[in-house]
């Protein structure tokens, strides 16, 4: 078995830092990333600038980064507006080839993230797959609160596959289920993954996004490979959150991730220790420790 690591550290992580980092010093983050093994790497999001300051360097970080081969940056778009921005920028010799587009399972949140309907975030989201696919992107979605909602609750799973349903049905290559605040646990992402399956998405197109806030992420994530998934998001060091939900921690450590499927004896290509020094190095700068329990064991050996 071999598993996928998508690393949104540089994107989910740094969007939801309070500390702004200059453009070198992401630059060589991601750089970094690449060297210890990591291929695919969200690299940076092209949402309005003012709702994510964090990121409004985005064309600047892509112009700055030499792509290293055999790696995938994508970016995330949330309209036509972000696919003109990032269609315009130059990425090594070529352009960005990778995107993603990010829909919400609840009114809440799609109002709050996206200042839409969740029926009208289809709209949105439409003409920019299909923009992106005429262009030969390939696209990704990501579906968020998937268990529960801050405001709302517990979601049902059957609102979650409608939401990925519709997604998917636009052209996009993978669902990525976004546990957004970190509440759900491994009987969640059984029940989940069996109204997927039910509804008759094959458990090969979903990727799992699982935000770290109770603990649960790396049990969650073992339970989605058990059922078969084999495209895991991770942030290393564990930082990240989403800026738009209440009480939204870190992502799954990309460290306690390879850590554990070292253990298991799947490949991935990433070396865990090359990482954990990426997050101390990265930690002294953000000016708070990494909250990933690998990174500080692997500090103290
Ligand atoms: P809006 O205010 O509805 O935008 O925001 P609008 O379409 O009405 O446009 C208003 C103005 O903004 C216009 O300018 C546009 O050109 C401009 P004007 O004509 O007035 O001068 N504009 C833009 N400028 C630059 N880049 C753009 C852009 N779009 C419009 N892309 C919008 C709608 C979607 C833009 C806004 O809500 C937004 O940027 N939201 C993003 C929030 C965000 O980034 N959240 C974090 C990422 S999601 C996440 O973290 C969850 C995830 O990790 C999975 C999980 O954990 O579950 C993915
Ligand atoms: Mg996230």
């Amino acid at each position: 078995m071999k598993v996928t690591i998508y690393e949104v550290g540089p994107r989910d992580g740094l969007q939801n830092e309070a500390a702004i980092l200059p453009v070198e010093v992401k630059a060589e983050f991601v750089r970094r990333l690449a060297e210890a093994g990591l291929t695919v790497i969200e690299a940076t999001s092209f949402v309005h600038p003012k709702w994510v300051p964090q990121l409004a360097d985005a064309a600047e970080l892509l112009a700055g980064l030499s792509p290293a081969p055999g790696v995938r940056y994508p970016v995330l778009v949330p309209n036509e507006r972000g696919l003109d921005r990032a269609l315009e920028c130059a990425l090594g010799t070529g352009g960005v080839t990778d995107i993603a587009i990010f829909g919400s399972a609840t009114e809440s949140f799609a109002r709050r993230n996206l200042n839409r309907t969740v029926e009208s975030q289809f709209d949105m989201f439409a003409p920019v797959v299909e923009r992106a696919l005429a262009n030969g992107l390939r696209v990704r979605a990501y579906v968020s609160m998937c268990f529960a909602d801050p405001w709302e609750g517990p979601v049902a799973p059957e609102r979650v596959v409608e939401v990925g349903r519709r997604l998917l049905g636009l052209g996009c290559a993978e669902l990525s289920l976004g546990d957004t605040i970190g509440v759900g646990t491994p009987g969640h992402v059984e029940a989940l993954l069996d109204a997927f399956e039910a509804g008759g998405v094959g458990l090969d197109r979903l990727a799992v996004h699982f935000h770290d806030t109770y603990g649960q992420a790396l049990a969650n994530t073992l339970t989605a490979l058990r059922r078969g998934i084999t495209v895991v998001d991770a942030s290393t060091g564990g930082i990240g959150g989403c800026p738009y939900a209440k009480s939204a921690t870190g992502n799954l450590a990309t460290e306690d991730l390879v850590w554990m499927l070292d253990g298991l004896g799947i490949e991935t290509g990433v070396d865990v220790r090359s990482l954990a020094a990426t997050s101390l190095w990265l930690a002294d700068l953000l000016g708070r420790p990494s909250p990933s329990r690998v990174v500080q064991a692997l500090a103290k050996e």
